[in-house]
């Protein structure tokens, strides 16, 4: 299992961290099976496998439920997961002892945090002080997607631009081991990845940050029906998947399945139950 000091040696080396999401223990093992650097069980998993319309809605026990399985589908893998909406903004200690259960619970290797206000900065301290490694999420940060005023780019302005930089600089003096920037202009994105010694993991964030992560369901088109600007699809598993079950109804229909290759036969005709006439 790759640990932060590959990562961190994976920038020094400029080699490109690659990160994809997974959600269940299906998913964890095609993405492990393809050699992904490292696995997300991101809160997107709210829309992607449980139909809801924003992150808003994914609980603790959500993030936990999902975390176990894809820990059980890809156990070489250094795994991350999301804390979930409001579950570390009560008070300090009701957030360590959130982000406690969630990694003690779920096995994995980090949490994975929104935002650069004092507390979450405090909270990253803390954490790594205490052995937890948290990884930051800077530019778009969905949980706040109603204060921010939509899914939109951030940081395409002179404020804006220097307020991420300035929280990415925050989050990694409080010992953040990576940050995901989401939705950021790609010039910001490249200056930023100059900036910090720790890995940026990009989410349309340009070519130039240290790694890329994407959402499984995205890119391989399941399940979605809209995709962002900055997703590529690897393959369509929305129209593979419709037609081979089409095509299950149809020889269900015409008889054509079950074959003789997929059913069982008694050798003893006479062991088989008379029906009265
Ligand atoms: O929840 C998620 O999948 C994420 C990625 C978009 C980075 O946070």
């Amino acid at each position: 299992m790759l640990t932060v000091k590959d990562f961190q040696q994976m920038k020094e080396k400029q080699e490109k961290i690659s990160m994809v999401t997974a959600y269940d223990y299906p998913s964890a093992k095609q993405v492990e099976a393809a050699a992904a650097d490292t696995i997300l069980v991101g809160d997107s998993l709210g829309m992607t496998v449980l139909g809801y319309t924003s992150t808003t809605q994914v609980t603790l026990n959500d993030m936990s439920h999902h975390a176990k399985a894809v820990k059980r589908g890809a156990p070489n893998s250094f795994i991350i997961v999301d804390m979930p909406f409001m579950s570390y903004h009560a008070s300090i200690e009701q957030s360590i002892q959130n982000a406690v259960t969630l990694f003690q619970e779920s096995d994995v290797q980090a949490v994975k945090i929104e935002g650069a206000s004092e507390e979450t900065v405090e909270l990253i301290r803390r954490l790594t002080d205490g052995g937890i490694p948290v990884v930051g999420h800077l530019g778009l940060t969905p949980q706040t997607f109603n204060v921010l005023g939509g899914y939109r780019v951030q940081g395409n302005d002179e404020v804006t631009s220097n307020q991420i930089l300035e929280d990415a600089r925050k989050l990694e003096e409080a010992g953040a081991v990576m940050i995901v920037f989401e939705c950021i202009p790609k010039e910001l994105g490249a200056i930023v990845s100059k900036a910090l010694t720790i890995p940026t993991i990009g989410i349309g964030a340009g070519v130039n940050c240290d790694g890329q992560v994407l959402v499984y369901h995205d890119l391989l088109q399941y399940g979605v029906d809209r995709l962002p600007k900055f997703v590529k699809h690897y393959t369509d598993f929305n129209t593979i998947g419709v037609e081979a079950i089409k095509h299950y109804v149809a020889d269900v229909k015409d008889e054509s399945f079950p074959a003789e290759e997929h059913t069982y036969t008694i050798k003893n005709k006479d062991f088989l139950p008379k029906l009265k006439k």
